[in-house]
């Protein structure tokens, strides 16, 4: 018998497979689905900061500028915001009642601002823990990367300071010195580096000569860059790694692990392949587990991981000038 159980942000969980943020995570019937299906943990469907503001814009009229509307809501509104985060909340609170496993709430974050309150009103409608989704593209010619840099450590601290519950951060890998930023980040009060999150990607469709997008759902191929950080990071920072991003099968969750991950969060296969899935991949892991007689995750998370293994400049290479010069096509 293989024990699957872990412990992510301070809470023992039954499986390390937690259902990542997404559609499927959204309501109340798919949550239940989720946990009959044995996940160890759900990340709800993000609330949109984005989401709010639109619906204000809609409402209010167009604003000058994106800070005077954020002034401008300061002040008058929490009406339109109450009815978004009523429902938010009131599922926050449905799913405790109804779920055994533990409940993540998630915010989607695209500034500093407000979160501190919507924080707290998550943590008090009773989610065990909360995900801020901060991806904060850096294609604004006049933002340096200390200006990026300090509105990330502005939300982290904003919401860290105003709730007692573990709070998650989830990034984009699109940093300039990532392996710095995640260790400030994990050294500012949060208990979980969630990484990747997905990112939408535009692409253009050259018949009808107009923007369109990438697929919406991750590649297996993803897999590689979430399992390169994992390894250069996990226990080199203060806090766990939640894995995120091209996790397809029962082989990349044990890589992840191997790799030194806590958690591994799965959304797009779960579309791919049901929910259901999910028994299929414990019953490898406990296969594959069985094989090397491992009896629980301890006794391999992390072996393979940058200060673990022998091999940790494999994970830095970024050049391929050695394999290019000995590759020979087929
Ligand atoms: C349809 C869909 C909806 C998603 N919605 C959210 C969301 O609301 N909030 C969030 O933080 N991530 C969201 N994600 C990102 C996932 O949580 C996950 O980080 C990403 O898809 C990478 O994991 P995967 O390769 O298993 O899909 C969404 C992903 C998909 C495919």
């Amino acid at each position: 018998m293989v024990d699957l159980s872990t412990r992510y942000m301070g809470i023992t969980i039954q499986s390390p497979i937690i259902a990542g943020s997404s559609g499927l995570t959204g309501r109340l019937e798919s949550l239940l689905e989720l946990e009959r299906n044995g996940v160890g943990a759900v990340v709800l469907k993000s609330i949109f900061e984005e989401e709010i503001l639109n619906e204000h814009q809609v409402h209010l009229g167009s604003l000058d500028s994106f800070q005077s509307e954020l002034e401008y809501l300061d002040y008058y509104d929490y009406k339109l915001r109450e009815e978004k985060v009523g429902n938010y909340l009131q599922l926050i609170e449905k799913a405790k009642k109804k779920l055994n496993i533990p409940i993540i709430a998630s915010v989607n974050c695209i500034s500093a601002h407000e979160w501190k309150a919507f924080a707290k009103s998550i943590a008090s409608a009773g989610a065990d823990a909360l995900e801020i989704n901060a991806m904060l593209l850096p294609a604004d010619l006049k933002k340096s990367p200390d200006d990026m840099e300090a509105l990330y450590d502005q939300i982290i601290h904003k919401v860290v300071s105003s709730v007692n519950i573990p709070v998650a951060f989830k990034i984009s890998p699109y940093f300039t010195s990532l392996a710095n930023s995640a260790l400030r980040f994990s050294k500012s009060g949060i208990s979980s580096l969630v990484m990747f999150n997905r990112t939408y990607n535009p692409d253009i469709d050259i018949y009808e000569q107009s923007i369109t997008h990438s697929n919406i759902l991750s590649n297996p191929i993803d897999l590689l860059n979430t399992l390169r950080w994992t390894a250069i990071l996990a226990n080199r920072i203060n806090c766990d790694i939640s894995a995120s991003g091209g996790v397809s099968d029962a082989a990349s969750v044990i890589k992840l692990l191997l790799a030194g991950a806590q958690t591994v969060q799965v959304a797009s296969t779960l579309y791919k392949n049901n929910v259901q899935y999910v028994n299929e991949l414990h019953n490898e892991i406990g296969r594959w587990m069985s094989r090397f007689e491992y009896t629980n995750i301890e006794q391999f998370r992390g072996k393979l991981s940058y200060n673990q293994t022998e091999n940790a400049a494999q994970f830095e290479r970024v050049q391929f000038m050695k394999y290019f010069g000995e590759y020979n096509h087929e």
